[in-house]
């Protein structure tokens, strides 16, 4: 079953084959998309601008040319040539009712399983030990989770690892301030505030005196070489801080495959860096223990070097330090051979925000001088902003914990709930409540290109207008309301369709292009992608819904309708769900 834009590049190529001049790259494969403007059409080409230099042609006569050459009148009108050289195409109705009909009988609704399915592993949200959740880590969960979906739905095989930090000089400070500060009263009431207290307290001590930064490296040494108390003390922290993370997990909806953490890696470390200097990949360096640049790259992609005062000088990935100890790159190092040899990962994909973008990039370095065969990439992203555009705080001033967010946004929506649901029982209210909340925070994460900084604002978020989740939620109730309504009414819906008036178009287009849009979201990790699609989808929708009646008409326009309508419902919740949203049948 082709989608209509594989069915369009495939004739494309076809009619491009025909032209028959060596000028054109072997490797040139001809594109359809969907049309940005679709006052000219439904899918569009480039395909004539991108190849009239090799052709040395003018690009709308070269359009006029492959026009002549594309076989497609079974599928759509006689393209038309658009600006610069676009070629546009306007599909029939056939065309439409046929792929509708295929969705329609389609439980994956028309989206293809790849063809070249793969074992991604995706290592997100990996909070650290001691302290909780903060919002900061929302991006990383939401994101990561919705890519697990989508790889997942698409064929791949996939492993959600939740890649905790667990392990290192962090943990030995915790330990120095359980020892010396240890508030008894405080830590029976809210065992993870004051595990985050003295970490907070002892990191600020810890730069500024070398005594404290002394015990504290001590306590990490007697913590790595398998102290018991040092051990057991690391264990009930680790409990705290992953019950509470579990709650958060549990509230969103989202599960992982594997959390080994950090400290699984602890006895690899010793031989890895071993290893690397028996294979020259890495040296000693003023007692330390680094890889270097191997001059393979040019400069400035290397990220092992760095120009100052116009000269290239070395900036090293530090895989033991002088004083013996390991680094966070001696641990990733060890866990990409983990994850490639032993779990056999194709590809590795790191939800992790872009501060940490110079440490990917020189971990992938690292991995590309050993020959680590898998494909590893960084999907980062941007800050979260609060109205004042610099990082999100609470009034207080401290970084928002996640639970108080997330009850946050619950609370806030059940307001949206009391106004415009007043024939909902309490119970059912609270639901939708949940469902509409954690369903904002997770929309207007995914909604936002992943590589900016977005502004965290409630109002927007919880608004019934607008790309938002109430708004994409309500379009769903709208659709499930139709077949309430029915009840055992609902005739059975006949492949009959008609599809004459352009809002009636409009949607059908919509719908077929769910199969086009899926996949592309995996292009470069966006589930904005997806967002954006779903929230047109919503709009269209909501026009045809308003200029259509569907109950009040017979026949084929009846049935036509209908099928719309639930093609959309089904749509819609496949593609909230993949968000990792699963909106109420009311509100
Ligand atoms: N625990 C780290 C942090 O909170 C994130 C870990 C990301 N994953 C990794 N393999 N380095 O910053």
């Amino acid at each position: 079953m082709l989608t209509i834009t594989q069915q369009l590049t495939e004739r494309l190529g076809k009619a491009i084959q025909k032209i028959q001049n060596s000028n054109i790259p072997e490797d040139y494969s001809a594109t359809v998309t969907a049309a940005a403007d679709t006052r000219f059409g439904d899918y569009q080409t480039n395909a004539a601008m991108a190849l009239a230099k090799n052709l040395i042609m003018p690009p709308r006569e070269l359009a006029a040319e492959i026009i002549k050459l594309l076989e497609v009148e079974d599928l759509c009108e006689t393209p038309e040539i658009a600006g610069p050289g676009f070629i546009n195409f306007r599909v029939k109705e056939n065309t439409i009712v046929s792929r509708i009909n295929e969705i329609r009988k389609c439980s994956r609704l028309g989206v293809e399983n790849t063809h070249s399915p793969k074992k991604i592993l995706i290592d997100f949200s990996s909070p650290n030990i001691a302290k909780p959740m903060h919002i900061g880590h929302i991006r990383s969960t939401i994101i990561g989770d919705c890519l697990v979906r989508v790889c997942r739905f698409l064929g791949h095989e996939v492993i959600a690892d939740n890649h905790i930090g667990d392990w290192g000089t962090p943990i030995g400070q915790v330990i120095y301030g359980w020892k010396n500060h240890l508030d008894q009263e405080a830590f029976n009431e809210d065992p993870i505030k004051e595990l985050l207290r003295l970490y907070q307290m002892i990191k600020e001590k810890f730069e500024s005196d070398q005594e404290v930064n002394k015990a504290c490296l001590e306590e990490t040494v007697k913590l790595q070489s398998g102290d018991k108390e040092s051990l057991e003390l690391w264990n009930q922290f680790k409990d705290i801080t992953m019950s509470g993370s579990q709650k958060i997990y549990d509230r969103l909806g989202i599960m992982f495959d594997t959390s080994l953490g950090e400290s699984f890696y602890d006895s690899r470390l010793g031989p890895l860096v071993e290893d690397l200097l028996c294979n020259k990949i890495a040296k000693e360096s003023d007692g330390a223990v680094c890889v270097f640049s191997n001059n393979e790259l040019e400069p400035k992609n290397d990220p092992l070097l760095v120009k100052r005062d116009g000269n290239w000088i070395p900036v090293p990935c530090i895989v033991r330090k002088k004083d013996g100890g390991f680094n966070y790159a001696t641990t990733d190092i060890a866990t990409i051979d983990y994850r490639v040899n032993e779990i056999e990962a194709e590809t590795i994909l790191y939800v992790v925000d872009d501060r940490q973008s110079l440490h990917f990039r020189q971990l992938f370095e690292v991995a590309r001088q050993r020959k680590i065969n898998a494909d590893l990439k960084h999907v980062s992203f941007g800050k979260i902003l609060g109205d004042d555009r610099k990082p999100f705080k609470t009034r207080e001033g401290s970084v928002p914990d996640l639970s108080t967010v997330l009850q946050e946004a619950v609370d806030r929506a059940r307001k949206v709930v009391e106004e415009k649901s007043n024939n909902l029982s309490e119970e059912e209210k609270e639901n939708v409540a949940e469902k509409i909340g954690i369903g904002a925070i997770k929309y207007a994460e995914l909604s936002q290109a992943r590589v900016s900084d977005y502004v965290f604002s409630w109002d927007k978020m919880l608004s019934l207008q607008g790309n938002t989740a109430p708004y994409m939620i309500n379009a769903f109730v709208r659709t499930r309301s139709i077949f309430r309504k029915l009840g055992d009414n609902l005739p059975k819906i006949s492949e009959e369709l008609s599809i004459t008036t352009d809002a009636e178009r409009a949607i059908a287009i919509k719908l077929c292009q769910y199969g086009e849009i899926v996949p592309e979201i995996l292009t470069d990790h966006r589930p904005n992608i997806l967002a954006t699609y779903l929230y047109e989808l919503a709009q269209t929708f909501h026009s045809f819904y308003e200029q259509c009646p569907v109950l009040s008409t017979e026949g084929i326009t009846k049935n036509t309708r209908l099928a719309l309508c639930q093609t959309t419902s089904a749509v819609l919740q496949h593609g909230l769900g993949l968000l990792g949203i699963f909106p109420p049948e009311k509100m």
